[in-house]
């Protein structure tokens, strides 16, 4: 074994998305499952983004057999940055990098208004609770400024979240390595697909939702 498959303890963590293939994660120490638990970790792990293996969140090679083909589609939404100004906070957000998670709707749903125009209304709820709610954006779809400076990012040691049937929350600046060139909107945090059917691979684009995606299969 090589001192790259071995990991190294100063090395910084990074993610290498393979072709057709799992995800190569390597020297990340915090791997949790949906409620924040620890998972075991190694230097170097082989996360599954097929959606198939029967050892999730790990792979177990069953891209081999179910065909997978990791590469992203042509299309969706363009990458492009939409402004809602507020008079205290203003809201930028990317919707391609959106996973659909639903904190922003969910919790503050008298500014986040889908099917409105404008779709996010930062004056309709209290500065601190906008800052509070884009700041729990996972996929890095939404950031915000207040009096003209960009909000700051929480400082987060290098981990990755493995929700329950849906996608992985990376979050503390991990290097991701994408063959495919997108990177993330905002390199502190993003999601990853774990589904097999984003039409973004290898980012989540909530499809998990629409393919009914089951950790329990
Ligand atoms: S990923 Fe962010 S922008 Fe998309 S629904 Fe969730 S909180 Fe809202
Ligand atoms: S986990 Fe695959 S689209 Fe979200």
């Amino acid at each position: 074994m090589d001192a790259s498959e071995a990991g190294n303890d100063a090395a910084a963590p990074s993610i290498d998305v393979e072709s057709d293939g799992p995800l190569i994660v390597r020297n990340c120490k915090h791997l949790l499952d949906a409620e924040g638990n620890a998972l075991e970790t190694k230097p170097h792990m082989a996360l599954c983004r097929c959606g198939e293996s029967k050892k999730k969140p790990f792979c177990d090679g069953s891209h081999r057999e179910a065909g997978f083909c990791g590469d992203p589609e042509e299309g969706g939404l363009p990458d492009r940055v939409d402004t809602y100004e507020g008079k205290q906070v203003t809201v930028y957000e990317n919707r391609r990098a959106c996973c659909h998670e639903g904190i922003c709707t969910e919790y503050l749903p008298s500014v986040f208004r889908p099917g409105e125009t404008p779709r996010v209304q930062p004056d309709e709820g209290y500065a601190y609770e906008v800052e509070r709610v884009v700041r729990t954006c996972p996929s890095g779809a939404l950031w915000y400024s207040r009096d003209g400076k960009r909000g700051k990012n929480d400082v987060r040691d290098p981990s990755i979240r493995v929700q329950k049937d849906r996608q992985y929350d990376v979050v503390g600046g991990i290097e991701l390595h994408n063959p495919g060139g997108e990177q993330p909107a905002i390199p502190e945090h993003y999601t990853l697909c774990r589904c097999g059917h984003s039409h973004r691979k290898p980012f989540c684009d909530g499809t998990h939702l629409e393919c009914e995606f089951s950790d329990d299969e």
